[in-house]
């Protein structure tokens, strides 16, 4: 099976960074197609290069998110757009005859275990797996008893159906395929997006395979690359050290 890796991206000046870092680790991974998803008019010059030189298998697309959906504080959920034009591509270009494999939405800024895609590379319908430094702690996780979830830790709104991140689990395309309207939506609050997409679904809690040891390791961390602060650079400085040598392609 092909996991499918769909992750949504927007200019700032750490994307660069951030998309080297999750390269470097797809890297390592067999069979696995990188659906980067651009927020933005155009594809940008800076992506488009990265991906054609970062040596994972992987389709550009892009979406910009429209000026009033961009967010304000943070009332409106971020992604939603792009993570939908990943899913149409897949369902678009894969076929359920035909193809294997399972669907992971990986934010570019996160910190990815390699040995996390071979946990859910066999996933029969949703497979969940605990997810570090998110929700106020060390880690959320699917409570696992019996090799079955029970239920969720997590402190953020415990209450959802699936109190998990978007790091924090993998779709098995047949499902994806077989529900061809199911998508993201900004009526979704930021926070569940997760619960809201894997109840429409139709994924019941006693089906989840927990994967990662039965949810006992970390192999995903919620990071967030802290912004840079760029001075000014003082007058005459810039004189021969031209800041066009290091054009952001
Ligand atoms: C948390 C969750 O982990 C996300 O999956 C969820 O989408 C997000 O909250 C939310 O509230 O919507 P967080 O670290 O706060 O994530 O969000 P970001 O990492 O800033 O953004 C999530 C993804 O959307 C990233 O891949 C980012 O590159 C992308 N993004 C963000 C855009 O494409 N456009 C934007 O304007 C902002
Ligand atoms: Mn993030």
């Amino acid at each position: 099976p092909t996991i499918y890796v769909i992750t949504p991206t927007y200019y700032r000046l750490e994307q660069k960074a951030d998309l080297t870092r999750m390269s470097n680790t797809l890297l390592h991974v067999h069979h696995l197609h990188w659906i980067v998803v651009e927020d933005s008019v155009e594809k940008t010059k800076l992506v488009t290069y990265f991906l054609e030189t970062c040596g994972v298998i992987n389709t550009h697309l892009n979406i910009s998110t429209p000026r009033e959906k961009r967010l304000r504080g943070t009332e409106l959920p971020r992604g939603v757009l792009q993570r939908n034009a990943g899913l149409d591509w897949i369902r678009t270009n894969l076929d359920p005859e035909v193809d294997e494999g399972v669907v992971y939405f990986a934010d570019d800024d996160n910190t990815y275990n390699r040995k996390l895609f071979e946990e859910m590379r066999y996933t029969q319908r949703v497979s969940v797996w605990p997810v570090g430094l998110v929700g106020g702690l060390k880690h959320e996780s699917p409570i696992v008893k019996n090799g079955k979830v029970k239920g969720w830790n997590a402190m953020y709104m415990p209450e959802r159906n699936f109190a998990i991140d978007m790091a924090g689990f993998g779709v098995n395309i047949n499902i994806i395929l077989n529900h061809t309207k199911t998508k993201f939506s900004y009526s979704m609050l930021p926070g569940t997006l997760e619960t809201s997409f894997l109840t429409a679904l139709g994924t019941k809690i006693q089906d989840l395979e927990p994967r990662a040891d039965g949810c006992t390791k970390v192999l995903v961390w919620h990071t967030r690359t802290e912004k840079t602060k760029i001075e000014k650079p003082k007058d005459g400085f810039l004189k021969q050290y031209k800041q066009e040598q290091f054009a952001d392609v």
